[in-house]
């Protein structure tokens, strides 16, 4: 294995879309930012240093960070941010995963311009699971919004409103022809005819889950999350933020000019958020006059279209890539997902969005809570997080729920070293009822069921797949539905665990897992580094 080395500086770039110009913070002056190369097993070193008036801290979305917790990079859960003028040196290595992933700010609404791709090659000499691809491509479907980011958060947060949607979805940046506006900079990707090309999708937008098209072509997925799966053709996938999915695509329509199309997912909450990002596939020497030829666009609450692709993942589950499920669970848990309404004397129509997990809004700490486990600081968590709802949850949908109190509290959960856990996600839709895309951070998680309505432990436990699971870090729970995941807690440290539709990041729907050291050798998290940030 490699040592790879990248110097990621955040600076503000000043950047034109929509027909009008605004400094966003970057990394490297680059939107989207740089990608991370490495081959699995690498050593990865990634010198951050911070440029702007903002505290900064990066993410890396989807790596494992195996006793290396002190690099993962959400703010005041392992770490405190790197202030304006500071650098952090994060140093992980990519045990035991190969795909794409992505990395973002982990601070504020500031992931909305400061992401970008990771590529985890196979070790040399070793093979991918399918076809090799004669090129490869990266494609992040994002959003823009003309306002600043940070002004749309202070409406999210002070007036618990919902806050402006985004004016545009954007591809490797760019909105592509959905106004006279943005025309101009549409991604294109240029392809050669009988060629085969490695997608790399993934989704960087804040608030959207998206589908991703491309006209004339079907895709045939092959991984998702850095995790291979058993290949299946589709039309259409389906991301929620932080998901990433790579796909074979074969060019052998010979010419011509093809709409790429990304457009979001919202099935049961009234949205304005319609806008399709645009993009073309383009066959090389196509006259430039030529029309696109056009796609269908997933309806905006195409849920059919979400469950069948959620149900088409499966982990390979080769000989050389096993699925290793954990048959036997230590710690059994169901939490409730969603968003509701609190009083608030100060706010608008005195009340407010607030968001929970088994009725607990999180506060987030003002110091890192990897640290104060670290170093037996009191006071700033208590781990007493619920295992199941603090108010016992039926979810009908014809009487009001009983469950729109919630509680504030920096609560974390905790895990004994190599503990199983079967964490069924329960989305309780106290106020609309809405799809969340839950993230872990630290594991890879095996999705073994889902399901519409009450998760029914009698019933619904019988049919768990622990077989071929997909096994992922982002899954989407379904609107009115829940989903089951189990993973075996052998990463000592605190992981945060997530919505990651930022505006309910924001309201609280959060918490974390401290998972404690082992006895053995390499069964306990380092000291942290000398440089980590103070706050
Ligand atoms: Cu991609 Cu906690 O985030």
């Amino acid at each position: 294995s490699d040592i790879r080395h990248y110097n990621f500086t955040v600076v503000l770039k000043n950047t034109t879309r929509l027909c009008s110009t605004k400094p966003i913070v970057t990394v490297n002056g680059k939107f989207p930012g740089p990608t991370l190369y490495a081959r699995e097993d690498d050593n990865v070193l990634v010198n951050v240093v911070n440029h702007v008036k903002h505290n900064v801290t990066i993410h890396w979305h989807g790596v494992r960070q195996l006793r290396t917790g002190w690099y993962d990079g959400p703010a005041y859960i392992t770490q405190c941010p790197i202030q304006p003028g500071q650098n952090y040196l994060y140093n992980f290595t990519l045990t035991g995963q190969r795909g794409t992933l992505l990395w973002h700010a982990h601070i504020s609404w500031l992931r909305s311009t400061v992401h970008g791709a990771i590529v985890i090659l196979p070790k040399k000499g070793v093979p991918y699971p399918f076809p090799k691809p004669d090129k490869q491509e990266i494609i992040i479907l994002g959003e823009w919004w003309k306002a600043d980011t940070e002004a749309v958060v202070k409406e999210a947060t002070e007036t618990g409103l919902a806050p402006n949607v985004s004016d545009a979805h954007t591809i490797n940046g760019y909105p592509g022809p959905v106004s006279i506006c943005s025309s101009e900079g549409a991604y294109t990707l240029h392809v050669e005819n009988h060629k085969t090309y490695l997608l790399r999708v993934i989704n960087a937008a804040l608030n959207d889950e998206l589908f991703f098209k491309i006209a004339g072509h079907d895709l045939t997925v092959v991984e998702v999350d850095a995790a291979y799966v058993k290949p299946f053709k589709t039309d259409t996938l389906f991301l929620g933020p932080g998901q990433t999915t790579t796909a074979l695509l074969t060019a052998d329509r010979g010419i011509g000019k093809y709409l790429i199309a990304t457009s979001p997912f919202m099935d049961t909450v009234v949205t304005v958020d319609t806008v399709t990002g645009m993009g073309y596939l383009r066959y090389n020497h196509t006259h430039p006059l030529i029309p696109t030829i056009m796609t269908s666009i997933p309806p905006v609450n195409a849920t059919s279209l979400t469950s069948v692709f959620a149900e088409s993942l499966r982990s390979l589950n080769s000989k050389e890539y096993p699925a290793k499920v954990p048959l036997t669970v230590d710690h059994s848990l169901l939490f409730t997902f969603g968003v509701g309404i609190n009083p608030c004397a100060t706010c608008f129509n005195g009340s407010r969005a607030v968001a929970a997990i088994n009725n607990v809004t999180f506060d987030m700490p003002t110091t890192a809570i990897l640290e104060a486990h670290y170093y037996g600081t009191k006071g700033v968590f208590t781990d007493d997080f619920p295992g199941k709802p603090l108010i016992p949850f039926d979810y009908t949908r014809t009487t009001t729920p009983s469950n729109l109190q919630t509680m504030n509290g920096t609560r974390v959960y905790r895990l004994a070293y190599n503990s199983t856990v079967e964490l069924v996600i329960q989305g309780n839709s106290i106020l609309a009822p809405e799809s969340h895309p839950a993230h872990l951070h630290g594991f890879n998680f095996f999705a073994v069921g889902r399901g519409l309505g009450n998760y029914n432990p009698e019933k619904d436990r019988k049919k768990f797949n622990l077989v071929d699971p997909v096994e992922r870090n982002t899954i989407s729970v379904p609107t009115a539905g829940w989903t089951a995941i189990r993973f075996r807690a052998d990463n000592p440290g605190v992981w945060f665990f997530h919505c990651h539709l930022e505006v309910h990041t924001t309201w609280g729907l959060k918490m974390a897992f401290l998972v404690e050291n082992g006895e053995g050798p390499n069964e306990s998290l380092p000291p942290p580094p000398s440089d980590l940030p103070q706050c």
